[in-house]
């Protein structure tokens, strides 16, 4: 026997356009009022809202009707005729569908949160209940431009001759400069896959195989402190072509964020490209990624040795009061800075100063000034710079995107050891430097990709010898067992025709969270994990049953709860 098929609508809320009979629709109840004679619904699906009318003469509906409460999912028909009252704020306000038949299909309890109202409920409530708050028009906006981003980047890429190929999640490590994530394997003990910080040996790989033009919208994993834009799970445009000239592929990405600027929540914004080298980003600016759109920068004062550099920023405008002082204090003090007096009047003495500067227009002025090493000075005022932009200048109207080059190959981290300041596949600007040269006087063809105040993007030229490749290594006192054991099969490949190659990865989740005028990725992520890394809805990470951990060969650590139970 033929089942009929059974019609949930025949219209959307948000596409009704015209007046009609025998209208079907079907959503969540968004708003609800009681008169003595009829009852006003607000009916919301994911295009639109709607109002349905439920008279009072029609009794039987109007008693059920009345038991409705919001966020339930009921089904209308009736009519859809035009408003007296039209409703100039809603889409759909010039109609209204008389309700003739209802059918409740989902009876929603009280909500935890607010899904319709402009003011938002507290992060953890909307992370604990994150399938409400994807109910919220906004955050329906965000991945609904997500999608339609990621859409326009993969024809982008295909219609350019890019083939999409995923790469393994179960990996050996790929060295990007945090910690990895293991999996422990069940069938070798003591074995473990790493999950990927980015596919860079698999794409690389992917050149020596001959596929020129690659591209991959995929998942990354990465173990380090959370920040605004940082998630330990994220999604990177992974880019990596042969043969292909750096310039040329820069503007080629440049086209491509033009589009994307045009998708925006700003489509009017201006648009521009801009070229930086790295030493002059860091001597002005005190930060790679520092936000250009403000002309701020850095001076020298005064330099007593190679080791105390004394150096100001000055800010307008700027009435400084206890509070604010306080975070630029908090900054500071975070700072190794050497102790200096200077003789004007000072806000905050010893280590530093803030100095109220005269000037003849009466706005006020500021200067703050610190004193220690180059690099120390430099990121104190960098990031005073960063925060006083966010405290105290207007949005400037523009997507600022920056190219950032000429790094150094190498960089001392905080325990004064070298390490990669991209990564250790990046080639050097010359490769006789990698003999010649103390290695951190060597530049490499690593770029940055930077808009507003945010890494969008890294990038550069690959190494394609096996025994320079093993040189850098080398430098960053590798042993040679480690360089066999991890990367042997890397350099094996080298020797089997390697085509010059160059790519980048571009942080889509960033890229997004700027173009939705948000101010953390958490908004462009349906299921993020929260700044203490986790999952408040699933309550990620969990622990697992004890006979399971055995069987992989793990101990089970007690944690101070329970040792205390
Ligand atoms: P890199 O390590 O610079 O380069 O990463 C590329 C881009 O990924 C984004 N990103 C992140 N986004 C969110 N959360 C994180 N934890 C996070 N970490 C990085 C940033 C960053 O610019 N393999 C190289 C690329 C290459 O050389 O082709 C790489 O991964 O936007």
């Amino acid at each position: 026997m033929n089942k009929t098929k059974y019609e949930y609508r025949n219209v959307y809320c948000g596409a009704i356009k015209e007046t009609k009979n025998n209208t079907i629709v079907v959503g969540w109840v968004q708003k609800i009022r009681i008169l003595s004679k009829m009852i006003f619904i607000d009916l919301r699906d994911w295009t639109g809202l709607l109002q349905i009318v439920v008279f009072a003469k029609n009794s039987s509906l109007y008693e059920k009707a009345k038991r409705i409460t919001s966020e339930s999912i009921v089904q209308f028909t009736g009519d859809v005729v035009c408003r007296k009252t039209v409703n100039p704020k809603l889409d759909t306000g010039n109609f209204e569908l008389l309700a003739e038949k209802m059918n409740i299909i989902s009876i929603s309890k009280e909500l935890p949160m607010e899904v319709c109202s402009i003011h938002e409920s507290s992060e953890s409530t909307r992370m604990k209940y994150r399938y409400l708050d994807i109910r919220r028009e906004q955050m329906l906006s965000n991945l609904r431009i997500r999608n339609a981003i990621t859409n326009t980047i993969r024809n982008y890429f295909q219609s350019n001759g890019y083939l999409e190929i995923e790469t393994p999640i179960l990996n050996s490590s790929t060295p990007e400069g945090a910690r990895d994530f293991i999996v422990p394997s069940r069938n070798y003990l003591n074995k473990f896959y790493s999950l990927p910080q980015s596919p860079q040996l698999f794409k690389q790989l992917l050149m020596i195989s001959g596929i020129e033009k690659y591209f991959q919208i995929c998942k990354t994993f990465r173990d380090e402190d959370l920040r605004a834009d940082r998630q330990l799970e994220f999604t990177q445009l992974d880019i990596e072509n042969s043969f292909c000239d750096v310039e040329e592929f820069q503007n080629f990405l440049e086209e491509l964020m033009k589009i994307i600027s045009k998708m925006s929540c700003n489509p009017d914004w201006s648009v521009s490209f801009n070229r930086i080298d790295y030493s002059t980003m860091m001597s002005k600016y005190g930060s790679d990624k520092a936000d250009l759109r403000y002309d701020y920068q850095i001076v020298d004062l005064d330099r007593t040795s190679n080791l105390c550099f004394v150096k100001s920023i000055d800010f307008e405008n700027v009435d400084l009061k206890g509070e604010q002082i306080s975070v630029f204090h908090k900054i500071i003090n975070s700072y190794n800075l050497a102790s200096f007096q200077t003789n004007k009047k000072e806000l905050i003495s010893e280590k530093y100063s803030i100095l109220p500067l005269e000037n003849k227009n009466n706005t006020n002025r500021f200067r703050f000034v610190a004193k220690g090493t180059e690099k120390e000075v430099r990121a104190c005022l960098g990031e005073i710079r960063t925060r006083y932009i966010l405290l105290f200048c207007e949005e400037v109207p523009e997507y600022k995107f920056t190219w950032v080059d000429n790094f150094p190959l190498f960089e001392k981290n905080k325990e004064n050891q070298l390490e990669s300041s991209h990564h250790p596949f990046t080639k050097p600007i010359n490769y006789e430097d990698l003999y010649t040269k103390n290695p951190e006087e060597i530049f490499g063809t690593h770029y940055d990709l930077i808009l507003n105040g945010y890494e969008l993007g890294s990038g550069s030229e690959r190494i394609i010898d096996g025994e320079q490749q093993r040189r850098v290594f080398e430098i960053l006192k590798y042993e040679q067992r480690e360089i066999d054991q991890n990367f042997g099969f890397f350099l094996e490949a080298f020797k089997y025709g390697t085509p010059p190659h160059q790519g980048i990865g571009l942080g889509l989740d960033r890229l997004i969270m700027i173009m939705t005028n948000n101010k953390s990725i958490k908004d462009v992520i349906a299921f993020p994990k929260n700044s203490a890394g986790i999952c408040p809805l699933t309550n990620s990470p969990s622990s697992v049953n004890s006979q399971y951990l055995k069987e992989l060969g793990i101990l089970k650590h007690e944690t101070k709860e329970e040792t205390e139970k």
